[in-house]
């Protein structure tokens, strides 16, 4: 396996993916293709950006023309799929975007392989990167397994599920060699502060209010974003064509839980006496849809692969906030230009 083709790698996940392969194997060709949206940034890239075996393309996964034309020009033996619209809330307003980028662009990315590969899977694979949201909401209990069936609620949730069933379909019916898997919440470093933690950094460092959707009661399973990414690498490594896999932290908080310990560290790193953001906290009108709780039973991967996760969350939480508040300059710049207008119209008079 040699040349790889890795999508979306200038996000928040697949920057940490693109830096692993690129780091871990010096003898493969890792290509980064990325049309570089709001979300992506290819600062989040530049301590490897120099290296012999990195490449990046600008381009458009919902482009078909283009896509067949890299897979022509560079004969990947493999794809590893993150490139996305990942925003529950962008979804709810604009979800048209949703099906170009995640399922269309899929479906492009699915007939290139297809097409260039021609039958010959030998040594091929197509790993798409899915989410626990395509499983729905929990209750107060149980954990979604690999068997657990697809019922999701949100735009964002129906177009990664959509995509995910046509892998399946080119499996099932080409019988391409598809790997799929489904993490739950990622934390860490160059999260797009769109998301909870990276915007609540920002909103406590700059005293603005803490928009806390409903109650505050929702829970979330937490993974250290590197701990996602080894498991990427252990999952397309070994994984057998047409294999699932499900990927968590074992680390569920409610919202509300989450955000005091967020406090309560931001508190103590910006000298604040200990207690003062939390009137911050502003309960608004809850998100549509709002899953009320998603959970990951892991056994599978633990099992047949040996991972789990390794970075502790009271570590990992302090890192990531200690990222944040120490590239400023990263924060300014996404957060400038077109994020101003996102936030009055994602946030105001909710
Ligand atoms: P992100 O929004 O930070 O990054 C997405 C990247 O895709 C950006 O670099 C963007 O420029 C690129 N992109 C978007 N549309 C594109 C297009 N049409 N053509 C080419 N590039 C395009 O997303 P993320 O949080 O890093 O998520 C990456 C993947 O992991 C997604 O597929 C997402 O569904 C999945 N996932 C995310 C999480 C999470 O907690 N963030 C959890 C599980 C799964
Ligand atoms: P988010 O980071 O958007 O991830 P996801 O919706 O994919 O789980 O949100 C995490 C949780 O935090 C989710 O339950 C929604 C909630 N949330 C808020 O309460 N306020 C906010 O401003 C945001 C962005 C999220």
């Amino acid at each position: 396996m040699r040349k790889i083709l890795i999508t979306g790698g200038a996000g928040f996940i697949g920057s940490h993916v693109v830096r692993r392969f690129v780091n871990n194997y010096p003898d493969y060709e890792i290509y980064n293709l990325d049309s570089l949206t709001y979300a992506g940034n290819l600062e989040n890239l530049k301590d490897i950006d120099s290296k012999p075996n990195y490449h990046f393309i600008k381009g458009d996964i919902e482009d078909a023309d283009f896509i067949m034309e890299i897979f022509q020009k560079y004969q990947f033996d493999g794809v590893i799929h993150l490139a996305a619209e990942s925003h529950v809330d962008r979804s709810i307003t604009n979800p048209m975007q949703f099906v170009h980028t995640n399922v269309l662009g899929t479906v492009h990315l699915l007939n290139a392989a297809r097409t260039i590969w021609n039958g010959n899977w030998e040594g091929k694979k197509y790993y798409q990167i899915s989410t626990d949201e395509v499983y729905g909401a929990l209750g107060d209990t149980g954990a979604f397994q690999e068997t657990t069936p697809y019922n999701p609620h949100s735009p964002y949730s129906a177009a990664k599920a959509s995509a995910d069933h046509f892998v399946r379909a080119y499996h099932d019916t080409y019988g391409m060699p598809t790997i799929i898997s489904n993490c739950s919440n990622n934390y860490g470093p160059n999260q797009f502060p769109e998301k909870l933690i990276p915007l609540f950094i920002n909103n406590i460092k700059n005293n603005k209010p803490l928009p806390v959707y409903g109650k505050g009661i929702n829970v979330r399973d937490w993974l250290y974003v590197e701990d996602h990414a080894e498991a990427i690498d252990l999952i397309f490594h070994k994984a057998k064509p047409g294999d699932t896999y499900n990927i968590g932290g074992n680390n569920e908080w409610r919202n509300i839980d989450l955000i005091k310990k967020l406090i309560e560290i931001m508190d103590r790193k910006l000298g604040r006496p200990e207690g003062t953001s939390l009137n911050l906290i502003t309960y608004v009108t809850d998100r549509a849809g709002h899953d009320l709780r998603y959970a990951i039973d892991p056994t599978k991967i633990k099992n047949e692969l040996g991972w789990q996760p390794k970075v502790k969350f009271d570590e990992g939480f302090e890192k990531t906030v200690d990222w944040y508040l120490a590239n400023e300059e990263w924060f300014n710049n996404v957060t400038s230009g077109a994020y101003v207008d996102y936030y009055k119209k994602m946030y105001e008079g909710r």
